[in-house]
């Protein structure tokens, strides 16, 4: 038995724990931000400047955008992460924009430019009622010609689709390696489920945190038909998780990870 596997474990939700996920999830922040700011005006009608995230956790790519000038706001069912997500908007200035809500039932009051969602957060929703009454949330809370820039791993139909990954990252004194792995996946279901774990080392303990997700899974012809089904968007271009807005791809049978620009018409 190595040292890992005899380390105390903690079964508990990670997003309960927004200090490892944000450091687990943020330390990639610049690509994503880089590419979100490149497609405004490649993709977008008129200016952008209001930005909402629905789902969005910890904020790591909120903050940013705001500290680059642009009024972001934001929500998520983690009411721990919705905390931290604030916290830090204050600590730089700013509106504490991020509030609790579930991203299939939410009504903004200002419309938004541009809404973002990279990582996945939308498959948490089980149903295609669920994910279809979160589209036109979103497009409720849109103006025209604005986006929903959409990022989620895909089912390929054309080859295995990955079942493993894992990363570190540090910040400081603290260490956080983590691995993801599927444990089960029902295609006639639509349903995937993961472990994920956070090894996290500090000077003084080090400690697991293990948890289990749930994910709706999507082929590239099912999220087409969600989307023509809900209405008010149309898919403008598609891109993968390189974030390199320069270079859109076209989806085929073993595409895995897309970020879809959705117009709002
Ligand atoms: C993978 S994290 C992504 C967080 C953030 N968007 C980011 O990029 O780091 C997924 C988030 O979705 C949130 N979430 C899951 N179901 C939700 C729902 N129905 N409504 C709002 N948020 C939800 C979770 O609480 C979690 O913070």
């Amino acid at each position: 038995m190595d040292g890992q596997d005899c380390m105390e474990t903690l079964n508990a939700n990670l997003y309960d724990y927004p200090r490892y996920y944000d450091l687990v999830f943020g330390s990639d922040w610049k690509a994503e931000f880089d590419f979100l700011k490149a497609c405004f005006p490649k993709h977008a009608t008129g200016t952008v400047h209001r930005i909402f995230e629905p789902a969005c956790g910890t904020g790591r790519l909120m903050y940013r955008l705001a500290k680059a000038g642009f009024d972001v706001s934001g929500l998520d069912l983690n009411a721990k992460a919705v905390a931290y997500c604030n916290e830090r908007l204050k600590r730089h200035g700013f509106p504490e924009s991020a509030f609790v809500a579930d991203m299939t039932d939410f009504r903004l009051k200002r419309k938004a430019d541009v809404a973002f969602n990279m990582i996945n957060s939308f498959r948490h929703l089980r149903s295609e009622s669920a994910a279809k009454s979160h589209l036109m949330c979103v497009a409720n809370g849109l103006r025209k010609g604005g986006l929903y820039v959409l990022g989620l791993h895909l089912t390929p139909t054309g080859c295995a689709a990955s079942e493993e990954e894992s990363w570190s990252a540090s910040r400081g004194n603290l260490c956080v390696n983590t691995r993801l792995w599927t444990t089960h996946r029902d295609l006639t279901k639509r349903s995937e489920t993961f472990s994920m774990t956070f090894d996290i080392y500090t000077p003084t303990k080090s400690f697991r945190i293990e948890d289990t997700i749930s994910f709706r899974t999507y082929t590239a012809k099912e999220m087409s038909l969600l989307v023509k089904n809900a209405g008010h968007f149309e898919i403008v271009a598609t891109y993968d998780f390189s974030y390199n807005a320069k270079r859109p791809i076209e989806i085929d049978s073993r595409t895995e990870d897309v970020v879809y620009i959705l117009q709002k018409q």
